[in-house]
């Protein structure tokens, strides 16, 4: 977290450091999935493992910062299908107008996990879980790596069911909507165009 925070932190290093918290919010991510047991021959003998009792769950990262914290989420769970959603910011309404939605059809037989690094005034992670549940999907969490204060209760009052899992609670947002302390924005820092 500190080297994400840090503002001479590099894009690849950047990138690298949201691996690693990634990793860590999944292994939270999935924590409540039910699993059953099966039967694994091992070299010496059988063993009862417990495994998913569903599908895995399926990502959902926002366009664009989201995208940054695929490769950790993937890495614990390989098998899930990653979905997509882009919203942008209406200026006047400052309400996010949903531009690109792609989801598999099996949305409902699976959880969805929604990857946006910062949660902060909470209207797109709200747009997000609306559009999921428009879909079919059942059981949302939402993965930020830091929120806001003025977040977290926007998106429990949209969507009390949703559960929400975060590295760091920050202090505010500044007036234009940026989250203090903070990173900066998540996406130029990931991709290289701030
Ligand atoms: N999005 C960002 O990338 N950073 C913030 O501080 C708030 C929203």
């Amino acid at each position: 977290m500190a080297t994400l925070r840090r503002a001479e932190t590099s894009p690849p290093a950047f990138r690298s450091a949201l691996f690693r918290v990634a990793l860590l919010l999944a292994a939270e991510a999935t924590r409540h999935l039910p699993t059953r047991t099966a039967s694994v021959t091992t070299p010496l003998e059988t063993a009862s493992v417990p495994v998913l009792a569903a599908k895995p769950p399926c990502l959902v990262p926002v366009l664009r910062a989201g995208l940054a914290l695929v490769e950790g989420f993937a890495t614990l769970l390989p098998e899930s299908p990653v979905a997509h959603f882009g919203a942008w910011r209406d200026h006047d309404t400052l309400k996010p107008v949903e531009y690109y939605f792609k989801a598999p059809a099996d949305l409902g037989e699976r959880g969805a996990i929604v990857l946006d690094p910062m949660l902060a005034t909470g209207g797109t992670a709200v747009a997000a879980v609306t559009r999921l549940k428009a879909a079919g999907a059942r059981d949302v969490t939402v993965c930020a790596v830091i929120a806001a204060p003025e977040g977290v209760p926007a998106l429990a009052a949209a969507h009390p069911e949703a559960r929400l899992i975060i590295a760091a609670l920050d202090r505010c947002l500044d007036p234009r909507g940026y989250i203090l302390p903070g990173l900066g924005d998540a996406g130029d820092r990931a991709f290289g165009t701030g």
